[in-house]
């Protein structure tokens, strides 16, 4: 069976085929992402307008390179998945349209994807490592992105509960708002990411980078709050006179460059203080819900100072890690399509036949009913 993901909800115009066999991991025949990173880093972020008339541009040539990559005709497409919400409702409804119609005129399916069940089920796409397994039910789900930092409990393909998560910022977004007041660039994540690798090069793996604060939220096991550590990045800049960032300013007004070795000491001790509250709330959540397993996706997901800082807590712990692969942590249709291949393969074809009404939601809640 072929499953064909459509994905637009943010910033990547996504399409991907998926071949689903009989019980085995399904294959990814191809995965296409036209990122606009380049169209929002001058802006520090994504804007949605802009953001949509790019989809507009580019879903046609995307479609169709899916479709060329994977050796697959539009005719022998079994179902179309696409994701209907959460994000940018200019951006989902390219999407949407798109998939509609293409489904519509092929006869078949339409599976309305939600797109943090995307984001889990991209656990459940080939890894390319022998070693590395799905991870089993029940486990606990993580998903911290751009716009979430949220914990699931998952019990099945379709049983996903939600836990908890961040009371402001999600995680990315707190990256990528550090890594704008630092005058960095966008996407943060992978900057930042690498400032801290260079600085544990520079300074040896117990060398102490600036301090920043910890929000633990002891009394709040489950949630999050990451504005007062941006913040404390922020005043730490100003207090100093270092970069802040500076779209607002004329040339002439504008700080001077930071040098590179505290730009390094400030990112690693933004990616420490995160990355430490990240650990110790997985494990508290882990513990108190008795699950077994852990899974992480969305972008942040990629971070490899999380991977093994989290790695090694979960060998002290005894409970089982799975990430994806790094392709399939930021977004990405081929998650869209497991998700949506998953759904199919236990509703049947008959429930996802009537779609014509199908509309894009931008504020659905993961574990809300949608058109399935
Ligand atoms: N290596 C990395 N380390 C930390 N953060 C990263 C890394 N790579 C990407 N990110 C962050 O991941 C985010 C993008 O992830 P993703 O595409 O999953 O988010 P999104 O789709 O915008 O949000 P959501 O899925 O919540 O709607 C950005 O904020 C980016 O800075
Ligand atoms: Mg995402």
């Amino acid at each position: 069976m072929y499953i064909l993901g459509v994905e637009t909800s943010c910033d990547e115009t996504a399409a991907a085929v998926l071949e689903f066999g009989d019980g085995s991991a399904p294959k990814v025949l191809s995965n296409v992402v036209a990122s606009q990173h380049e169209i929002h880093a001058r802006y520090g972020g994504v804007v949605p307008e802009l953001a949509a008339r790019r989809h507009v541009e580019m879903i046609a040539p995307v479609l169709e390179a899916a479709l060329e990559e994977a050796s697959v005709s539009a005719k022998k497409i079994d179902a179309v998945a696409v994701t209907r919400g959460p994000g940018l409702v200019v951006a989902l409804l390219v999407g949407l349209s798109a998939a509609k119609g293409l489904a519509w005129s092929l006869g078949v399916p339409l599976i309305g994807v939600h797109h943090l069940d995307g984001h889990v089920h991209s656990l459940y796409l080939p890894t390319g490592e022998e070693s590395d397994a799905p991870p089993p039910f029940p486990h606990l789900g993580f998903v911290v992105s751009g716009g979430h930092t949220d914990f699931y409990r998952v019990d099945g393909h379709a049983e996903v509960t939600h836990l908890g998560g961040t009371l402001d910022d999600a995680l990315g977004e707190a990256y990528d708002k550090v890594a704008a007041i630092m005058g960095l660039g966008y996407p943060g994540g992978p900057i930042v990411d690498r400032l801290h690798a260079k600085f544990l090069e520079a300074n040896g793996s117990g060398a102490d980078p600036v301090q920043f604060p910890r929000p633990f939220l002891e009394d709040r096991p489950y949630a999050f709050s990451f504005s007062g550590l941006k913040t404390a990045v922020l005043n730490y800049q100003k207090e100093r006179g270092l970069y802040l960032s500076d779209r607002n300013l004329p040339p002439w007004a504008r700080p001077q460059d930071v040098p590179e070795e505290v730009a390094c000491a400030v990112a690693a001790g933004f990616q420490e203080a995160a990355v430490e509250v990240l650990v110790e709330k997985v494990s508290g959540v882990v513990r108190r819900e008795n699950l077994p397993a852990v899974s992480v996706s969305g972008g942040v997901a990629a971070n490899s100072y999380l991977r093994v800082k989290l790695g090694e807590r979960a060998e002290q712990e005894g409970w089982s890690l799975h990430f994806p692969a790094r392709k399939y942590c930021t977004d990405n249709a081929a998650m869209i399509a497991c998700a949506g291949g998953f759904r199919l393969t236990e509703h049947g074809r008959e429930s996802f036949m009537d779609y014509a009404d199908m509309d894009a939601d931008p504020s659905w809640e993961l574990g809300e009913a949608s058109n399935g």
